[in-house]
């Protein structure tokens, strides 16, 4: 049988309608800053999404776009007016920034309210401390839950004491994935690429999550029958047979084989990055409100 898609797509635009309508209500502009720096063609493709839907959400948009050779000190600086501009209630500095710029003193330099992305060690802890109320949610792994919650919905099951497996120890996804999941009672496992027999491991998974960056890694056979697979990975691999050069986006779930297997399954792309933008845009709204010391609505 195959398994359930999750449309990422459909959720995502629900959930941007709903953060465009609390910000009316709540009589809200947020304000949202986007800062690239450099060309990467993919930071490129994300941050212009991300202004698009700020947008679409009736936000203030600022797009800041600087040069590769953009030095730290340069950076900070742009922060600090940011985190002193009342307009602005979420300030995002796209990753991965060139390499000599020390990310995680770029990171810490923004203030922790306006921190949308969630990477700010604030955030980080009060999410580790299970304090949600107050923390801002790092956007993929927001998302990526309630893609969980619609599979569980879906297949008629309880998060609630299931084995979740993620593959992935980034900053960005699977250590908040963990927290996420372990606040929702689930027994967590967070594997990478050292785990020892790692089929094996991603086997008894009934939730699992990919998160490593490699094409395809999760075969079919890695799937227990009926889980949820929730496929983060985005990796563009060339693809001769749509023409010389050409390319395509794959996760990192070999898709054919484990929608197979699974319960329910993300596709890439239309799953999980699309969720990443809608909770970018609920952030915003989440940081907005308790900026102005209003009750933040919950997505
Ligand atoms: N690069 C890849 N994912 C992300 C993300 O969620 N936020 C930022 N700032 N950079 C990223």
């Amino acid at each position: 049988m195959s398994a359930y898609v999750l449309d990422g797509a459909v959720v995502a635009d629900a959930t941007i309608a709903r953060v465009a309508e609390s910000a009316r209500s709540l009589g809200l502009t947020p304000g949202l800053a986007v800062v690239l720096v450099g060309s990467d063609p993919a930071s490129q493709v994300y941050v212009g999404a991300k202004g698009r839907a700020a947008k679409l959400c009736g936000f203030h948009s600022l797009q800041f776009d600087l040069p590769e050779t953009t030095g730290e000190g340069e950076l900070l600086a742009l922060i600090d007016r940011l985190n002193r501009d009342p307009a602005i209630d979420g300030i995002l500095v796209q990753l991965p920034l060139p390499k000599a710029i020390d990310s995680s003193r770029v990171l810490e330099a923004i203030d922790s309210a306006k921190d949308v992305d969630g990477f700010h060690p604030v955030n980080v802890g009060l999410a580790a401390s299970g304090v949600f109320e107050r923390a801002l949610i790092p956007c993929t792994p927001a998302g990526a839950l309630i893609l969980i919650d619609r599979a569980c919905a879906h297949l008629g099951a309880k998060l609630v004491g299931m084995e979740a497996v993620i593959i992935g120890r980034s900053n960005i996804v699977g250590k908040p994935m963990a927290q996420l999941l372990l606040a929702r009672n689930c027994t967590v496992t967070t594997a990478h690429s050292r785990t020892r027999d790692l089929p094996a491991v991603a086997r008894r998974a009934d939730v699992l999550v990919a998160a490593v960056g490699r094409p395809e890694m999760v075969r079919g056979d890695w799937v227990k029958p009926g889980a949820i697979v929730i496929d983060v990975g985005v990796n563009r691999i060339a693809a001769p047979e749509r023409g010389e050069g050409k390319t395509r986006l794959v996760g990192d779930v070999a898709y054919a084989e484990a929608s197979q297997v699974a319960g329910a399954i993300t596709p890439v792309p239309g799953g999980v990055g699309k969720m990443t933008i809608a909770m970018l845009m609920a952030n915003t709204l989440v940081a907005a409100a308790r900026i102005k010391g209003l009750a933040a609505p919950k997505f």
